[in-house]
């Protein structure tokens, strides 16, 4: 294998260099155990990039995403950020990152493991075996539609604008990195909009069909309100194999999807790019869970999600499927042990922190490697 892979790891705030360094401890025994080695940067971003240079997202660390293959990324935000004008928060490193790199479509699956199906806060009949993946358009609609802001009108009164705005091209693109997905799984994609109330929603709901017609006609497309797919999605999650929705939706249904599977602590995602010229393709991948600023620094944070972001990586960025399979057996694997940190606790189980955690998913990693 080639040394060359460049990785540019971005841990942030408060988990995020937690979970972050248990992924050190994979790589470091990829480095050893498989000789796989990464040509490894480490950037900032959020409120840890503002503390030392007054930005949510420095210039260097765009151009250093840039040079890198792939982007792996923790957390951003805290209260320590949280009374900062609005155009110097924390967020805006995810958001910039997503914006300048054309990361466009955010690939969220909502997946219960076996030896989590139990967990005493899900309804087990209802999502043993649930696996959806979530694309949702990032870098577009009303997170970065314009007109945007407050000012006031004729009256003097304060008045806030967001623009949902989506070009056709927009909407085909991430189309078609749903249906290529839904090829791989189960055949299914369920487009979400509100085409009854919006003129984007009808421009959606539209160019998804003629996508599908033109070159996708064998993978079943199912067009729902967005308001519906809330709902389906608690009552009758199952039904779901791949769903598309803007920015907005996504970001909505995501969270949902992510709470029947509770736990957010387990969960990856990835955000791809288009194609360049000469092959590569921008992606960054990030735990779902965010920077749990009320448990930083006490250790027991789970490292799972980070883990498998990680995991994610190999497979879309440099298609190392067995490396990638390897990794999230090893985690099943600690799971059906027993262990469990705080978020993921179950009656019988037996409660550890972050480096606990990371240290036995090192041991199966070892025993399958055997
Ligand atoms: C997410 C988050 C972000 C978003 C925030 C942190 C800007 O909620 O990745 O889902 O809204 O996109
Ligand atoms: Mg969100």
């Amino acid at each position: 294998m080639p040394a060359n892979k460049k990785l540019l790891v971005l841990p942030g705030d408060g988990i995020g260099p937690e979970v972050m360094g248990e992924v050190r401890r994979v790589m470091d025994w990829m480095a050893v155990r498989r000789a796989i080695s990464f040509d490894l940067t480490e950037g900032l971003v959020g409120g840890a990039a503002i503390d030392s240079t007054g930005s949510p997202c420095p210039d260097a660390t765009v151009a250093a995403a840039r040079r890198a293959d792939a982007v792996l990324f923790g957390s951003v935000g805290g209260p320590k950020w949280d009374k900062l004008p609005f155009d110097q928060r924390p967020e805006l490193g995810i958001l910039r990152l997503r914006k300048d790199l054309g990361l466009f479509a955010n690939l969220r699956p909502a997946i219960v493991l076996e030896p989590l199906a139990e967990a005493p806060a899900l309804r087990a009949e209802l999502v043993r075996g649930l696996d959806i993946m979530i694309v949702r358009e990032s870098t577009g609609g009303i997170y970065f539609g314009e007109p945007r802001g407050i000012s006031p009108n004729a009256q003097g009164r304060r008045v806030g604008v967001d623009t949902e705005v989506y070009s056709e091209d927009e909407i085909a693109r991430v189309a078609r990195v749903a249906f290529d997905l839904a090829r791989k799984r189960r055949n299914k994609v369920t487009s979400v909009d509100k085409a009854n109330v919006m003129q984007s929603g009808r421009l959606w709901r539209t160019v998804v069909g003629e996508v599908h017609a033109a070159d996708y006609a064998d993978v079943e497309l199912e067009n729902m309100y967005a308001d519906n797919c809330a709902m389906q999605l608690a009552s009758r999650p199952r039904q779901f194999d791949v769903i598309l929705g803007s920015n907005l939706f996504g970001d909505l249904l995501s969270d949902l999807a992510a709470a029947l599977t509770g736990s957010l602590g387990m969960l990856p995602s990835a955000t791809l790019g288009g194609l360049q010229p000469g092959g590569k393709r921008h992606a960054l991948y990030e735990p779902i869970h965010g920077s749990a600023p009320d448990i930083a620094g006490r250790g027991i944070a789970n490292p799972c999600a980070q883990i498998l972001s990680f995991a994610m990586l190999l497979r879309h960025s440099f298609g190392m499927e067995e490396d990638a399979k390897l990794i999230e057996t090893a985690i099943e694997r600690v799971l059906a042990s027993g262990l469990r940190t705080a978020d993921i606790m179950q009656p019988g189980r037996a409660r550890v922190g972050t480096a606990v955690m990371g240290e036995a998913v090192l041991r199966e990693l070892e025993k399958l490697a055997a």
